[in-house]
């Protein structure tokens, strides 16, 4: 079959299409339909069946003979640590650990919080909650205490589940401490945490309150898998909208998991028993997809990777890793490949590995830059194909898919839209536009299964910040084009969102750090070229009236306060005191001037400019730190 014919029956029958989809996955009741559309702009899929992720991702292959197959691949070359664990192995491990939390109360929609590093205890504890019908929320290990607390305080955890401490190249993340500190600050208290003790780290644990995560288990009952609902939100995750306060995205359980199935032959194009890597980390939404969902769901082995493109030990890790572990679909951030490109231009490190087992890479985060993409294509010799999808989606929503029919490449874009996703350019009006013409890029309602169905405990917020501005469509913040043959090109966001190594990053949180710093009166953070990061914030501060301390001085404060309350993950390193921001006569800040600006672009400021002579003071500015040549 074609893609054409493919994407047609899903058009012409959509229903047909999600209820033959849902074949593959096993059911405790089988829905009476797929899309529930009674609450409409409000949609849901597979609402009256019942049905568990984790028997679906574990129990049902070692039901099915593959309880030898290995499960998971966990290669660390920080701790220099190998491990492989089978489908059996999993499934004991994951009832265990089901069993404690059941017998210290956890139970369905009770929700937990995950905080732990790439190990595969961290893929544990998410099936864990899953078994259970516990709603995970995982952190990444990136975020400072403070983000932490906002999470904690929205998702009101029974339980925290967290390993004490986390490994950077070069450096220990303290987890513990970080938890500590996090749950001090927030207003709601978990009522127990459980700390995995990691060899390079032993932390302190509070009694009454923490317990280990191997004592624990001791002595309990295993948990069976309990059905739920095919709407029950399998787990919350928290992404950057505009503001501060993160979007908690619901994920359904039901359509989850026929979309993640679906995806794993029609576009990673593995079959059961192959083995698939993507190289990010179980804090993002690709980590919860195809790291632990998806591979494990359509039974393949997964590889959980704690370690970095460059310097653990070299840029010939990633090749290492495909070679030794025989994997056949690779996933990762263009970022990385930057990364790699950077200190091995040549690629001679690939030259020491037979990356033979490999059919093709997939990059996807942040957009893929044409050189990046043609070296890929030239060292490891395999088809490179972008594609691009949201925190929000969960899956794919225009990709090539290569295990239907793999469509010729076309550098710079991620392809065409995959099932389920009717994708279009709409003005500012919301009406369609014509092939090759810019505008926003809108998916026409419903959402195919497995997107989110609205934030959690916030359903106005879903529905201003998603359906209102197009109504009748999804906004997904990014602007780009279709060409003539139907391929996608994404340009740009539409909001303060920035990409910064694959991590979605708001500017206006940064912005709210910098406001809260005594000295500052004003500021602005907008996201400039980085070389191999793709974009880095840079913080414009304006300083109150009276201030007179070194500018050096205040603008290390605000980076060092962006990294306390944000976090490393923000790589929030460039802040420039001004005397004035550019805005326009309403007052509005004209941060993609300033970006334009710093990234040497020709720019034509905004008529209703207020001072066109302060742009020319931001150019100053940034030339001091080597932008705006
Ligand atoms: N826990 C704690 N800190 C973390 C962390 C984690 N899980 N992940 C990153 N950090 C820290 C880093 O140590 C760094 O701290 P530093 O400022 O003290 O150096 C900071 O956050 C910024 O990290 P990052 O932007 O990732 O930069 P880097 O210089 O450490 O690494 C790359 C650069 C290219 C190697 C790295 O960004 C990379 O591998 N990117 C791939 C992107 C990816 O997988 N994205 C997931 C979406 S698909
Ligand atoms: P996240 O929710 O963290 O996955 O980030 C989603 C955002 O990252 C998208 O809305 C895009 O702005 C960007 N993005 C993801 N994949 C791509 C891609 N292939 N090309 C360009 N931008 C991408």
């Amino acid at each position: 079959m074609a893609y054409k014919d493919v994407y047609d029956s899903w058009k012409a029958d959509p229903e047909a299409f999600w209820m033959q989809a849902a074949e593959a996955i096993d059911w405790t009741r089988k829905p009476s339909k797929a899309l529930f559309d009674d609450n409409a702009p409000l949609y849901e899929w597979y609402c009256d069946g019942m049905v568990n992720t984790c028997y679906n991702a574990v129990d049902r292959h070692v039901e099915n003979g593959r309880g030898e197959q290995t499960a998971i691949i966990y290669d660390s070359p920080i701790t220099h640590t190998k491990r492989e664990i089978s489908y059996v192995e999993l499934r004991n491990r994951v009832a265990n650990l089901a069993g404690a939390l059941r017998a210290k109360g956890v139970g369905k929609g009770d929700r937990v919080i995950i905080y732990m590093p790439m190990i595969p205890e961290a893929l544990e504890a998410m099936l864990a909650c899953t078994r259970l019908g516990a709603i995970h929320s995982v952190v990444f290990g990136g975020f400072a205490a403070n983000e932490l607390a906002t999470r904690i305080d929205d998702c009101t955890p029974k339980a925290i589940i967290a390993a004490s401490c986390g490994l950077e190249p070069g450096r220990v993340v303290h987890y513990k401490p970080l938890l500590d500190g996090a749950i001090e600050m927030a207003s709601h208290k978990p009522e127990f945490c459980v700390i995995f003790q990691r060899e390079q780290e032993v932390a302190d644990l509070i009694e009454g309150r923490d317990v280990n995560w191997h004592g624990f288990q001791y002595g309990v009952e295993p948990a069976e898998c309990v059905p739920v609902e095919g709407n029950h939100p399998a787990y919350i995750l928290y992404t950057s909208g505009t503001t501060g306060a993160p979007k908690g995205v619901l994920r359904p359980t039901g359509g989850h998991l026929v979309a993640l199935n679906w995806t794993m032959k029609n576009i990673y194009n593995v079959d059961p028993g192959d083995v698939f890597w993507a190289a990010s980390d179980v804090g993002w939404v690709v980590g919860h997809s195809y790291i632990c969902y998806a591979p494990l769901i359509h039974g393949n082995t997964t590889v959980v990777f704690e370690g970095k493109p460059i310097g653990t030990p070299d840029a010939g890790t990633f090749w290492r890793v495909i070679s030794e572990h025989n994997v056949r679909s690779f996933f990762t951030a263009p970022t990385a490949l930057r990364a790699i490109k950077r200190e091995d231009p040549k690629g001679e490190e690939i030259k020491n590995y037979d990356i033979s087992c490999l059919r093709a890479l997939y990059l996807a985060g942040e957009r893929a830059d044409p050189d990046t993409i043609e070296w890929a294509q030239k060292v490891m010799q395999v088809p490179v194909y972008d594609h691009w999808w949201q925190t929000e989606t969960g899956f794919p929503i225009v990709g090539n898919p290569a295990g239907i029919e793999a469509l010729p490449v076309k550098i710079g874009s991620p392809t065409v839209p995959m099932p389920g996703y009717d994708v279009q350019i709409l003005d500012d009006n919301g009406q369609p536009m014509k092939p090759g013409e810019l505008g926003a890029i809108a998916i026409k309602l419903p959402l195919p299964p497995g997107t989110l169905p609205s934030l959690w405990n916030a359903e106005a917020r879903y529905v201003k910040s998603y359906l209102t501005t197009f109504p009748g469509y999804y906004e997904t913040g990014d602007a780009g084009l279709i060409d003539e043959d139907g391929y996608l090109y994404i340009m740009a966001r539409t909001d303060d969102v920035i990409n910064v190594a694959g991590h979605r990053l708001s500017t206006g949180a940064m912005e709210e750090v910098l406001a809260s710093h005594p000295d500052v009166a004003e500021c602005a953070v907008v996201g400039v070229a980085d070389q191999l990061k793709g974009q880095a914030p840079v913080g414009f501060v304006c300083l109150s009236k009276g201030v007179d301390r070194p500018h050096e001085e205040i603008a290390a404060e605000c980076v060092k306060l962006v990294r306390d309350r944000i976090g490393p993950v923000a790589a929030f390193k460039l802040a420039l005191v001004v005397d004035r921001l550019p805005k326009t006569r309403s007052g509005k800040i004209l941060r993609g001037t300033i970006a334009k600006i710093a990234d040497s672009e020709a720019f034509k400021p905004p008529a209703t400019i207020d001072d066109p002579a302060i742009l020319d003071e931001i150019k100053s500015a940034l030339q001091t730190i080597g932008y705006a040549k």
